[in-house]
């Protein structure tokens, strides 16, 4: 593929990080968008972008300058409010950002130059309820219940709206939840428990600890991007959406055990406060789809996955200690 000037929305997140480094490798030249500052000490890109850019994409005209000054023509868009706790306390705000900040793109995109390839985060958030089913698949309605949800429900349909309506190359991935190192999200549960038990405390499960949901490495999904990425890029359809998953679908408490027994500290055993009933029973994506069209499958076990994340939140916790003023 000819060199892109790529932009990448949420660089400096779970997933932004390795896509971007990925995208750097392969000598595209790549611009971040992040409202998150620069911190050298946390968002350690041992490759530099060519443009880092602190700003917010709910500005629209932001947005239309990124786009024509560095004559962009693909963009990943992954930043978003991503904390389900802080949607459920700020549904207005997550709507304004992961809604009207989808389309801030989209329209941009549609009156700048539709050739634009837009590469879409959505979620398996975004089916809602399985219910009677057992797992989704890409043509299942979209559903969602809970602000976070319907914002990827939403957004997740507003690109394949424009897609189909004014022929924009539009490439969307429902992802399972992403685990692995570098996430920052501390309040998210994988991160938590890793801190809470190097700090030998006790973690606190806020819901039952029964909910269910897939797994997958942040690297392997990074695969998947760039795959979907090379997909739309060489095909003459102009929308494409894939689940991204693995066959690691477990409860909140199976996986607080398994990263308990890895940190050999089974004593710490965790309590489940049962306080948080604004969640999803059961969540597992079908990826047969994305295996059959583009060949890709999840390569990580998730024991060795979780190897590589406790190692990491090791070091970081370290790293915040000696770091402390
Ligand atoms: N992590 C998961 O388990 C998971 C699962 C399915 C889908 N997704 C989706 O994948 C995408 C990436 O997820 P992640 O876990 O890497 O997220 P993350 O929370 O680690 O990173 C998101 C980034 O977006 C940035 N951002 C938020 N609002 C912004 C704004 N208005 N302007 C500029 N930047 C802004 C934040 O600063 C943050 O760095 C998200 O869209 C998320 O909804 C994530």
């Amino acid at each position: 593929m000819k060199k892109q000037n790529i932009l990448i929305t949420g660089g400096f997140g779970l997933l932004g990080k390795p896509l971007t480094l990925k995208l750097i490798n392969l000598k595209h030249n790549i611009f971040i968008l992040e409202k998150k500052k620069n911190s050298k000490r946390l968002i350690f890109l041992p490759k530099k972008p060519k443009m880092i850019i602190q700003g917010d994409f709910t500005n629209k005209k932001l947005v239309e300058s990124i786009i024509k000054k560095n004559k962009i023509n693909a963009i990943f868009h992954l930043g978003a409010i991503t904390q389900v706790l802080d949607s459920l306390k700020k549904p207005y705000e997550t709507h304004s950002v992961n809604v009207m900040g989808t389309i801030n793109f989209l329209e941009n995109i549609r009156l700048i130059n539709k050739k634009i390839t837009f590469i879409y985060s959505s979620s398996d958030k975004a089916y809602g309820e399985l219910n009677k089913r057992k797992e989704y698949k890409e043509d299942d309605t979209l559903d969602g219940i809970y602000p976070y949800d319907v914002s990827k429900s939403a957004s997740d349909l507003i690109c394949q709206s424009y897609s189909k309506t004014y022929g924009m190359k539009v490439g969307i991935i429902r992802c399972g939840n992403i685990y692995g190192p570098g996430d920052l999200n501390l309040g998210r549960l994988i991160p938590e428990v890793i801190l809470s038990t190097i700090a030998k405390k006790k973690f606190i499960i806020r819901s039952n600890g029964r909910a269910r949901r897939d797994y997958v490495f942040v690297e392997d999904v990074v695969d998947a991007y760039l795959k979907l990425f090379n997909k739309i890029k060489s095909s003459k359809d102009h929308l494409k959406i894939y689940n991204v998953s693995s066959k690691f679908n477990y409860s909140v408490l199976q996986v607080v055990n398994m990263i308990l027994k890895k940190m050999n500290s089974v004593k710490l055993k965790s309590i489940v406060s049962n306080t948080s009933k604004q969640e999803l029973n059961f969540q597992r994506l079908n990826y047969s789809k994305i295996n059959r069209d583009l060949g890709w499958k999840p390569k990580t076990d998730m024991q060795i996955g979780l190897e590589k994340t406790i190692s990491w939140y090791i070091k970081f916790y370290k790293f915040l200690k000696n770091n402390k003023k």
